[in-house]
């Protein structure tokens, strides 16, 4: 699905770039152009990228958990 229409950024791309980059908005900014031009994706943007974020940071924790079991 199209978040950004004016640069053509999907939720797949969004979510792509915090599982390579993490949670960094502005880095997102200047790398897929998301919410540069009207700014109306901006909002939504962020969002997807803070959930995807706190999902990866979840599986990370978890994941920390398990070795420090074993
Ligand atoms: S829809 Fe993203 S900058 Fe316009």
């Amino acid at each position: 699905m199209y978040v950004c229409i004016c640069h053509a950024v999907t939720d797949s791309q969004i979510k792509e770039f915090a599982a390579s980059n993490g949670c960094n908005w502005r880095k997102m900014r200047d790398e897929l152009k998301t919410g540069n031009d009207c700014g109306s994706c901006a909002i939504k943007a962020k969002r997807i990228l803070t959930d995807s974020c706190s999902k990866s940071d979840e599986a990370a924790l978890s994941a920390d958990g398990k070795s420090e079991r074993n």
